[in-house]
């Protein structure tokens, strides 16, 4: 079976009967910290890294993490440690990129609003590249760098207006967009690129959206940017370097969906574009992160409603939006593994949050639970953390990664003064009670 590659190599695993990280039991991880938190694999981490470095062996290239699906400094360090580029997408990422190690050269600079302040940063530190999005940027980077006195080498993000056939929110490939240039008038402006000073075309970019469950739209993509670098090249270009952005969809839903596995998605690269003596960049997040990360919650009340019964449960949609947001699915398992036999019931799992968005599932079949119980939300490690916030003032949860028996908290809880601290009462207020 396609998805076993990930499903039966993630390193979270149940021993008699336990949930463990690796060769942690889960419920060592809560009695030490407290519920909720989010738990990673190094090992699964370092395996899914090292599933690209196969994918594109024998290919010049370079594997740029997408850090907007975990930035924790210590996941970046591992990446770094592993010999991976990285992508980022804002002045924020790129600090923590050099703060976590990544040499400046095996950073790429992406995002369709890259500020002044930005480009001043990333040209001041060092890039590999920057990926531009549009004539303005373009200009805008031009300028910025002939008055640091570099000149910047830059890729152009075509949008290849290819459906790449997943949820709305996070395509980015078709013509209605925001993303790249629309593929159609891009030698006008790759022409317009190679006359600003401060600029160096090197290459081609492309992304066409995230949790891609098939190769069809990455190999319409591919396609498009191997004719075009062609194109380019009769033009006069240089294009030593492709981007061809990240995208590989995982199994959310184990019993349900075998997306490809990035030894095909290998081959999709090589025999699209594999000709074109091109050193290939892939900016993968997703899978990654994805699969080797779980959301611990313990349950709060196991409510009875008028016609359902709700798991309430102390995590809750700020620590883990994708359900609230695209609707997404994340198998919940229980830490302590149900006995042989035990039936299951529908649920409502959701949250403390006063919303009705604040629900992660609905009438799931689940092992029956009660206060107290821990249960897991499988793949959180990309676009959980990341995407959390304090709604309701509820602390961000803290992160843990796991290497074989060891633990370490790698984002502490922040203390309720520390939260309510950060506000600060103008002049004007102050002494009013
Ligand atoms: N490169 C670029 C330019 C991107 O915009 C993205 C993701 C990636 C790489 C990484 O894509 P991945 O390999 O992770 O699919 N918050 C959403 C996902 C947003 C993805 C945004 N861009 C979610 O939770 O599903």
């Amino acid at each position: 079976m396609a998805f076993c590659y990930i499903a039966g190599m993630d390193h979270f695993l149940y021993k008699d009967g336990i949930l463990h990280a690796e060769d942690v039991p889960i419920p060592e991880i809560a009695a030490a910290v407290g519920t909720p938190f989010y738990v990673y694999s190094s090992a699964t981490l370092t395996r899914h890294y090292r599933l690209f470095e196969e994918a594109l062996a024998g290919m010049d290239h370079l594997i740029c993490y997408a850090m907007k699906a975990n930035s924790n400094q210590a996941v970046l360090r591992l990446m770094a440690s592993l010999g991976a580029g990285v992508d980022v997408v804002s002045g924020g990422e790129y600090r923590r990129a050099l703060a976590a190690g990544f040499a400046p050269e095996r950073i790429v600079f992406s995002g369709v609003g890259k500020t002044v302040e930005e480009m001043e940063l990333a040209l001041s530190g060092g890039i590999r590249q920057f990926n531009v999005e549009s004539e303005p940027e373009m200009a805008l980077l031009s300028s910025v760098a002939v008055r640091l006195g570099k000149v910047v080498p830059i890729t152009v993000r075509v949008n290849p207006d290819v459906d790449a056939k997943t949820h709305e929110k996070i395509a980015t490939g078709k013509a209605e967009n925001k993303f790249g240039i629309p593929i159609s008038r891009a030698r006008e402006v790759y022409a317009q690129a190679a006359a600003l000073p401060g600029l160096k075309v090197i290459g081609v970019d492309v992304h066409i959206g995230s949790q891609l469950t098939d190769l069809e739209p990455f190999e319409q993509a591919y396609l498009k940017v191997s004719e075009l670098t062609r194109s380019l090249r009769a033009d006069g270009h240089t294009i030593e370097r492709l981007d061809l952005g990240g995208g590989l969809g995982i199994p959310y839903e184990r019993s349900n969906l075998a997306p490809p596995l990035p030894l095909e998605y290998g081959e999709v690269v090589r025999r699209t574009v594999g000709d074109l003596g091109c050193e290939i960049e892939i900016e993968p997040g997703r899978l990654i992160a994805g699969n080797a990360g779980m959301l611990i919650a313990s349950v709060i009340y196991e409510k009875s409603g008028e016609d359902r019964d709700f798991l309430i449960l102390d995590a809750a949609m700020n620590d883990l939006i994708r359900p609230a947001m695209y609707g997404a699915y994340h198998d919940i398992v229980p830490v302590i593994e149900a006995a042989p036999g035990e039936g299951q019931k529908p649920y409502d799992v959701v949250g403390p949050v006063c919303e009705s968005g604040d629900t992660f599932t609905k009438q799931r079949m689940l092992n029956p639970a009660q206060s107290g119980d821990l249960i897991g939300f499988r793949s959180a490690g990309a676009y959980g953390a990341v995407m959390s916030s304090e709604y309701n003032t509820r602390p961000l949860i803290p992160e843990i990664l796991v290497h074989e028996h060891q633990f370490a908290v790698i984002r502490a809880r922040p203390t309720f003064d520390e939260i309510i601290n950060r506000d600060t009462i103008p002049e004007w207020l102050e002494g009013s009670d």
